[in-house]
């Protein structure tokens, strides 16, 4: 299965924060925001990997992580030109996507928890349809929402409705067959000019290819989109880390982990990194996990 990270759009939330930069290369404490969805990605096992930014932007990324290959993965690049809608991606990266199977991540969507990485193991594994998640929260109306009987089918799917029918939220993560692109260039823009990824979600369904998985109370799905997000996302970070002195979304640590490099590669990494905290933590890794 591919992966791309989709690191565009218009940042107005969090203006004048994201008047040069995008918005997922801010900090959310100690590392870029783009390292939590890249890091989800690693874990489900995926190593070849678009992301998509736009004009300006683009270039900071690739700057930022090359092609990849110090880290076992193989990093692309491709610009959307403007932010018509999540959807799109699967059109700017039909060639990448190249008939197989796809997952997305946002790249503002950070997730935490001991559960997930069976579930996106699993989700990786998807050979048809599409897989998408439900996650519990409190203001629903600012999502895509989902409905769901009893029996745990979809019944219904909405972008950011004003009466949402469930507290289930659809997090920025989803896993899909090579349709995907078909169904894309299918679309039509909605009311606000964009193609919406819920319209692509709608299309598996009525098909009825379209899965849901709950994600239940011990996964942590984390908004960035405010500022007020995004000092919590910190303080949330912040204090896993410090507790258990081990780090959320550690690039090079799970590569290790995972097999995508070996121990000598690990240490080169360290060599061409500055001594900060981040080094130690690397060179500590080294001694207590291998
Ligand atoms: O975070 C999960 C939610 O993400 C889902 O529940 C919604 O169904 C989905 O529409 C989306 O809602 P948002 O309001 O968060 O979408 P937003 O327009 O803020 O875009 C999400 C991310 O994707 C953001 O990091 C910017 C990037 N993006 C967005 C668009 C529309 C692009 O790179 N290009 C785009 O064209």
């Amino acid at each position: 299965m591919k992966g791309i990270i989709l690191a565009g759009g218009k940042g107005t939330r969090l203006f004048p924060s994201t008047k040069i930069i995008s918005k997922q290369l801010i900090p959310v404490y100690d590392k870029p925001m783009i390292y939590y969805p890249l890091s989800t990605l690693m874990e489900a096992g995926i190593r070849e990997i678009l992301i998509i930014s736009d004009e300006h932007n683009i270039v900071f990324y690739e700057e930022l992580f090359g092609d990849g290959k110090h880290l076992g993965l193989s990093l692309t690049y491709k610009v959307q030109k403007k932010p018509n809608g999540i959807a799109e991606a699967f059109i700017i990266g039909e060639d990448f996507i190249n008939g197989q199977n796809v997952a997305l991540i946002l790249g503002d969507n950070i997730f935490y928890g001991q559960e997930l990485l069976k579930t996106l193991e699993e989700a990786s594994e998807l050979e048809e349809g599409a897989l998408i998640f439900g996650y519990w929260v409190s203001n629903p109306e600012s999502y895509g929402v989902i409905e769901i009987d009893n029996k745990g089918n979809v019944v219904s799917i909405e972008e950011k409705p004003k009466k949402p029918k469930s507290n289930y939220a659809i997090p920025g993560l989803y896993f899909y067959d090579h349709t995907v692109v078909e169904i894309a260039k299918s679309l039509k823009q909605s009311k606000r000019g964009e193609l919406e990824i819920t319209d692509v979600h709608k299309a598996y369904l009525k098909k009825g290819k379209l899965k849901v998985k709950l994600l239940g109370r011990g996964v942590a799905w984390l908004d960035s989109g405010t500022h007020d997000n995004l000092v919590e996302a910190s303080m949330f970070i912040k204090t896993i880390e410090k507790r258990q002195g081990l780090k959320i979304g550690c690039i090079e640590e799970i590569a290790l982990k995972k097999d995508f490099i070996s121990k000598e590669d690990f240490k080169n990494i360290i060599k061409r990194m500055p001594e900060n905290s981040y080094t130690e933590y690397l060179k500590r890794i080294l001694k207590i996990s291998f």
